[in-house]
């Protein structure tokens, strides 16, 4: 297990480029399931969680070439035959579960392990089975796995999520673009990930009205083509780089490949810091403040502040001048980086599902462990502003979403460097 030595505080100055975004790739890649010819798709990350759903999409047969210099995909389903998804790669990725609804679209037939809880509790998949049922899908459970069924055409229907759920609205939206009459999916997401899944989807054949809002309809097409994709850049990764130069003292810092229009209401919250940011084409200039305001925030699902950046939000509010709150509405319990961040120096108290937060406290190096991807990335940004050496343990959690982060840091200016550690 590897972990990351960190030497603090520096400011970061240069330059950093935001890599393809895992969350976007990953439905697009389950949609090239969904074709009758080859899928090539650009700007994917090297990242952990992608290389597990190549492997899981190539045992169903499907054929699978990353080339990982360019970040280019190509994923042929010419000779997809298996309609299986085992368990032991569904447990390492929660998003395997998407070829439920690719199989069972295209096949009318999927055996899908069910995925397990998460680090921060039961994420449950209640919505994605209610859903396919709705849809006219036989759906059993077998020793841990979906079973599902459907016939040649399936009637359709309206299913309303309750929450409104992101792999939800991607595994409905896979599984009627070829086997519904007419589905409708209301509170659907909205999240860019979607947003791009769709549009995609029409690209290739498929009947998708209401596009981008909280109502979507979906009539089934006899085929779809496989087609060329540029994925997202990703919006997390932006994000977590924009507080990283904002939370470090004298920072300078210019984020390129950035698509600025998947941030929803992100950069005017992060305005609030008093950060100077500068937002172009596709690039983002932020100067650090002198002093941080405190900024309470909610998540809220998109264009609302998104839960994958309240970690960090939290690790950066440590720094500001005052009291703030934050409030997590999508995960009540996405927290377990408070106890690491308060060994650091940070003043934060939990309770319920907001962790108050008072602030400036100088940080102090420390020994701290990751337990999940955000929560570890906000660790890595405390032990950055923090005095002398900290040892940021269990990182493999970094490996799944963000693309070579301690080059990108040390480009910089941080002083991290990554170690293998004895078990
Ligand atoms: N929910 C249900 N039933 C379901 C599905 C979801 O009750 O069947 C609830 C969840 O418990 C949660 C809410 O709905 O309270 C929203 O969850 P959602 O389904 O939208 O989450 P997800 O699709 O499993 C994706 C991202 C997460 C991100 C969430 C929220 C991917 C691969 N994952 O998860 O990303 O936090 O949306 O935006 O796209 C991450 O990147 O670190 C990450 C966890």
């Amino acid at each position: 297990m590897d972990k990351f030595v960190i030497e603090g505080p520096t400011p970061l100055q240069g330059s950093i480029p935001i890599s393809g975004s895992k969350n976007a790739a990953l439905p697009l890649m389950a949609a090239a399931l969904l074709g009758d010819s080859p899928t090539t798709i650009t700007n994917i990350p090297k990242l952990r969680d992608i290389y597990t759903f190549n492997n899981v999409i190539r045992v169903t047969g499907c054929k699978v070439d990353f080339d990982e210099e360019d970040g280019i995909l190509t994923i042929d389903p010419k000779h997809l035959s298996h309609l299986e998804a085992p368990y032991e790669l569904v447990r390492k990725m929660r998003a395997s579960f998407y070829m439920l609804g690719a199989l069972l679209g295209k096949f009318g037939k999927a055996k899908v392990s069910l995925p397990g809880g998460c680090a921060w509790g039961p994420r449950p998949v209640d919505l994605h089975l209610d859903g396919m049922r709705e849809m006219g899908a036989d759906i059993t459970l077998d020793q841990g796995y979906v079973i599902a069924e459907a016939p040649e055409q399936m009637e359709g229907g309206t299913f309303t999520l309750e929450p409104s759920s992101v792999g939800a609205t991607v595994n409905l939206v896979l599984a009627s673009v070829l086997r519904a009459k007419e589905f409708t999916i209301k509170n659907a997401a909205r999240e860019p990930d979607v947003v791009l899944l769709c549009k995609k989807l029409v690209e290739m054949g498929a009947n998708i009205e209401g596009i981008g809002t909280q109502t979507l309809t979906i009539r089934g097409v006899d085929t779809l083509e496989g087609i060329a994709i540029r994925n997202a850049s990703d919006r997390i990764e932006t994000g977590t780089f924009m507080i990283a130069a904002a939370m470090h003292p004298q920072s300078n810092v210019t984020l390129t490949n950035v698509d600025v229009d998947d941030l929803g209401g992100f950069p005017e919250t992060f305005s609030k810091t008093g950060a100077d940011m500068t937002i172009n084409k596709d690039t983002i200039h932020i100067k650090a403040p002198e002093t941080i305001n405190p900024v309470s925030v909610k998540t809220e699902v998109y264009p609302g502040f998104p839960t994958d950046l309240q970690a960090q939000w939290s690790t950066m509010m440590t720094q500001a001048n005052g009291k703030s709150s934050v409030t997590d509405t999508i995960y009540y319990d996405r927290f377990s980086y408070v106890p690491e961040v308060v060994r650091l120096g940070g003043d934060m108290d939990v309770e319920e599902n907001t962790v108050h937060i008072e602030g400036k406290n100088q940080l102090k190096g420390a020994s701290v462990m990751s337990t999940d991807l955000r929560a570890s990335v906000s660790l890595v940004l405390a032990a950055m502003v923090a005095e002398g050496h900290s040892d940021v343990l269990r990182i493999y959690h970094l490996d799944r979403g963000y693309e070579d982060l301690e080059e990108k840091l040390t480009n910089v200016g941080a002083n991290i460097k990554r170690v293998a550690q004895e078990k």
